[in-house]
């Protein structure tokens, strides 16, 4: 169980700037990919970018220079960004496996005749905490295939409901997100069904790099929307590590050396990037155990390979980060300054904002700050990537009877 005493801990990356050090590729997140991406997703009806908050209220608050969230839960009515990403991969891995130029996604959209026929034999089989999963499910509907999804135990009855809602088969597994993971890739082998996981492994690279891919548009939304300002900092969760990934090549491919500072932030039992980077071996190491934490979209033990090695390149400091700070998060964004927006953020979405709060406000985090060189200049980029999607829980956390447990 959670201790409400556990801290904050982080880890610097030493070889995160030398350039001699890095190697990890990231040609897959050039420009031109990023252009592709983002006319994907314009095709789909209803595709609008998300909005784009700037705190100026908070940020004097905390005495910083700019607070920006991009706020997810308006992210195609489905309350979290992982439909970017989903979406992408499977309608690239379906064209390429039907041989067809594209498969357009959309509500009402409806296929070629021969097209419709095969997809509808076509079964996608996913694990995910949530999110990823409803993102599936959502997109085998629109497209008219099948979906079959596998959630950890402990998974939220309303999370499960929203992924069903899509016409998917979905049940909570005996098991953690891992063993989740390891059933889907199971079941895809045994019935011949198209995997579309965010894990990749050395043997299953193509479809979880479609999906990171699928995540540019987030970013260029978000830069887009910045203009000129750009950010110093730039902080991002982390559960098997596509999105943080992605964000990481993204900055790289656009920056190149005069990038922001990136920061990865975990939950405290599930923090594998941390642990993995404090190890110091240049390997991906795996948490165990019942990945305990509210940040449900982040309770994952084991890093992606193929996010593990941009991370362990070119991520600049790994942090992990008690729930209080996720509760905390969501309080703060709920309950906004005069003149700033209000966000409403759930627990994996509102992470990296309590922990920027604490950061600044509570003394104990002074050597963080200043290894961030945190001051009135900074400009912070936050990506609140999910809203209330457990409503119950969300009000339990902001209107005030959920506590970090003591134990
Ligand atoms: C709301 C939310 N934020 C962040 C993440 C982290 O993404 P990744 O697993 O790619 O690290 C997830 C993953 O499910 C999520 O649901």
């Amino acid at each position: 169980m959670t201790s409400c005493f556990e801290d904050i801990v982080w880890q610097a990356n030493p070889g995160a700037r030398d350039t001699r050090a890095n190697n990890a590729s990231t040609e897959a997140f050039s420009s031109d990919r990023v252009r592709d991406v983002r006319k994907f997703h314009r095709s789909i009806p209803g595709y609008r970018p998300t909005p784009l908050a700037d705190l100026a209220g908070l940020a004097d608050y905390l005495d910083v220079g700019a607070i920006w969230v991009k706020d997810e839960s308006y992210r195609f009515d489905l309350n979290a960004f992982k439909v970017l990403g989903a979406s992408y991969a499977l309608c690239q891995s379906l064209q390429a496996k039907l041989q067809c130029d594209r498969i357009p996604l959309g509500a009402g959209i409806r296929q070629p005749a021969g097209v419709r026929a095969q997809l509808a034999k076509i079964t996608c089989v996913t694990a995910t905490d949530g999110n990823h999963g409803r993102a599936v499910a959502w997109g085998a509907e629109q497209i008219g295939c099948h979906a079959v999804v596998f959630m950890p135990t402990g998974s939220s009855p309303a999370r499960l409901e929203n992924i069903r809602r899509h016409g998917a088969e979905a049940s909570i597994i005996d098991g953690n997100f891992d063993d989740a993971v390891r059933l889907a890739a199971e079941r895809a082998e045994q019935n011949g069904w198209l995997l579309i996981q965010d894990t990749a492994r050395p043997d299953y690279t193509q479809i979880p790099e479609r999906i990171m891919q699928g995540y540019l548009t987030l970013f260029d939304e978000a830069f887009e929307q910045i203009g000129g300002r750009e950010p110093t900092h730039v902080f991002i969760q982390c559960g098997v590590g596509s999105l943080a990934a992605s964000l990481q090549a993204f900055l790289l491919q656009r920056f190149g050396s005069r990038r922001p500072m990136l920061v990865t932030v975990e939950p405290t039992r599930a923090a594998c990037f941390y642990e993995s980077i404090a190890a110091g071996d240049g390997s991906a190491h795996t948490v165990t155990g019942g990945l305990d934490t509210i940040m449900a979209g982040l309770a994952c033990g084991k890093p992606s390979s193929l996010a593990w090695n941009i991370l362990r390149d070119y991520g600049d400091l790994f942090v992990s980060c008690p729930d209080r700070a996720a509760a905390r998060g969501m309080r703060v964004l709920g309950n906004p300054l005069p003149g700033d927006r209000r966000i409403i953020s759930g627990e994996s979405g509102a992470v990296t904002l309590g922990l920027v709060y604490e950061i600044a406000t509570d003394p104990a985090n002074h050597r963080l700050r200043d290894r961030l060189g945190l001051n009135e200049s900074s400009r912070i980029l936050l990506f609140s990537t999910e809203g209330d999607t457990d409503p119950q829980m969300y009000r339990s956390i902001v209107w005030g009877d959920w506590s970090p447990a003591t134990d």
